[in-house]
């Protein structure tokens, strides 16, 4: 899935939410409260419009326009306390703090209700609709296409097809992988279906347990990736045959499969969605793990303001001051959005890797594939590797010994 794709995704979801698309509201005339917030403000935001809010954030008052205090008649300032309240809603108040955490001064962030609307709204339903959606879809796609089975003659000779070290990148990336997104939706959906159904003492046992699990395993994760790009990247470049395998949409509903090298057109679009979505949900994890540290949504914004992007998407020009609460509220969305789009992706390729194809399972489980699934599936690859072994003299393995 492309990255344009996914900000496409990512700026319907939250346009819902956040009204990026929306346009302004007229200004109205504030006059009649000698320009503090009217009632049409007020209405407009509860609409959902977009109201500039410069009027509130400018009008905090000029502490140099009264009397020093030291002076007769002295005042502590000509700020009053609203334009002081003001000027700490918008982040403009001059604050000291007595620890010095990254976001000590924040003494008021307006983000928070935004977010948890749409965390419990939105990407609870889309994100749990795209899971069941796919699962539904695999089912369906089952009945009608069945068990890819292997078509010709089985030769009861096996190649390898990836080592040990593959194998183990492989299956840490993915149980870490599946232990992730286990904690992950424990987390996201249980105050909305665990905590009705089991009650809070039990999801508290879970909540604490999901937590030290996702945010330990996460580092696992990260090193899988690595791991399997390295293995793997080589044999994922795009090359001339993906087209025709593309074209022919993998054989899927043919008789006869298109030609692949080692990994095919579909294959390498798995790989690049985990690499790419995989390294994305590391980035905004890491943001999460280290709260307020690493600041990215803020900057993502201005490159997407500078290069017209948000603009083409029809989000309009994207807010790059950030309160560090909402660096890491945007954080958490991000997270969740990407995973789910990489769950499903992954679900698909559970179902071709098991139950979807014969023979499929063995790449993986032993290492070894039957050469008849690898020159109906990889035909490029297997007559390399043929070729490759007789010039060695190893010839290819038997499946059963010989009698
Ligand atoms: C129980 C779950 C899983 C099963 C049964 C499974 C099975 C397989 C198999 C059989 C292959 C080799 C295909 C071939 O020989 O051409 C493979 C490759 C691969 N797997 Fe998995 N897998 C699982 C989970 C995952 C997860 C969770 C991820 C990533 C988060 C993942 C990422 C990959 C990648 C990137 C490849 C190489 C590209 C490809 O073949 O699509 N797998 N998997």
């Amino acid at each position: 899935m492309s990255l344009r794709l996914l900000l496409f995704v990512l700026a319907t979801m939250m346009g819902i939410s956040f009204g990026w698309a929306q346009e302004a509201a007229p200004k109205p005339d504030r006059s009649a409260t000698g320009g503090a917030q009217t009632l049409e403000d007020i209405m407009a935001r509860q609409r959902g419009e977009a109201v500039d809010n410069g009027f509130r954030s400018g009008a905090t008052g000029d502490p140099d326009s009264a009397a020093g205090l030291a002076q007769q008649l002295g005042t502590l300032g000509g700020a009053s306390d609203p334009e002081l309240w003001r000027a700490l809603r918008f982040g403009s108040a001059n604050i000291t703090a007595t620890n010095n955490g990254p976001a000590a001064t924040t003494l008021i962030q307006d983000g928070g209700m935004r977010w948890l609307q749409f965390r419990e709204g939105p990407l609870l339903t889309y994100g749990g609709y795209l899971l069941l959606g796919t699962i539904v879809l695999l089912a369906v796609f089952f009945l009608i296409r069945g068990r890819i089975r292997i078509d010709g003659e089985k030769t009861g000779l096996t190649i390898e097809r990836f080592k040990p070290v593959e194998r183990f990148g492989h299956w840490l990336l993915a149980g870490s992988f599946i232990l992730l997104g286990i904690t992950g939706l424990i987390t996201l959906f249980g105050r909305k279906f665990l905590i009705p159904a089991f009650g809070h003492e039990t999801f508290a046992f879970l909540a604490v347990g999901s937590k030290w699990i996702h945010n330990n395993v996460s580092w696992a994760f990260m090193l899988a990736l690595v791991m399997v790009f390295v293995f793997w990247v080589v044999h994922n470049l795009p090359s001339r045959t993906d087209i025709n395998w593309l074209l022919k949409g993998g054989g899927i509903f043919t008789k006869g499969h298109p030609p692949a090298k080692k990994f095919n057109a579909g294959q390498k679009l798995i790989f690049w969605s985990v690499i790419i979505l995989g390294a994305s949900i590391s980035a905004s994890g890491l943001a999460l793990l280290f709260p307020f540290e690493l600041n990215m949504f803020a900057a993502t914004f201005a490159k997407l303001n500078d290069f017209g992007i948000s603009a083409a998407l029809g989000m309009g020009e994207l807010r790059t001051t950030l309160a560090p609460h909402e660096e890491m509220q945007y954080a958490q969305l991000w997270h969740a959005i990407v995973s789910f789009v990489l769950m499903a992706i992954i679900l698909a390729h559970i179902y071709i890797g098991s139950v979807g194809m014969e023979g499929a399972y063995d790449a993986m489980g032993t290492g070894e594939v039957e050469l008849q699934w690898a020159r109906e599936h990889h035909s490029i690859w297997a007559a390399e590797e043929e070729a490759r072994n007789a010039a060695q003299g190893s010839g290819n393995r038997a499946t059963t010994p010989a009698e």
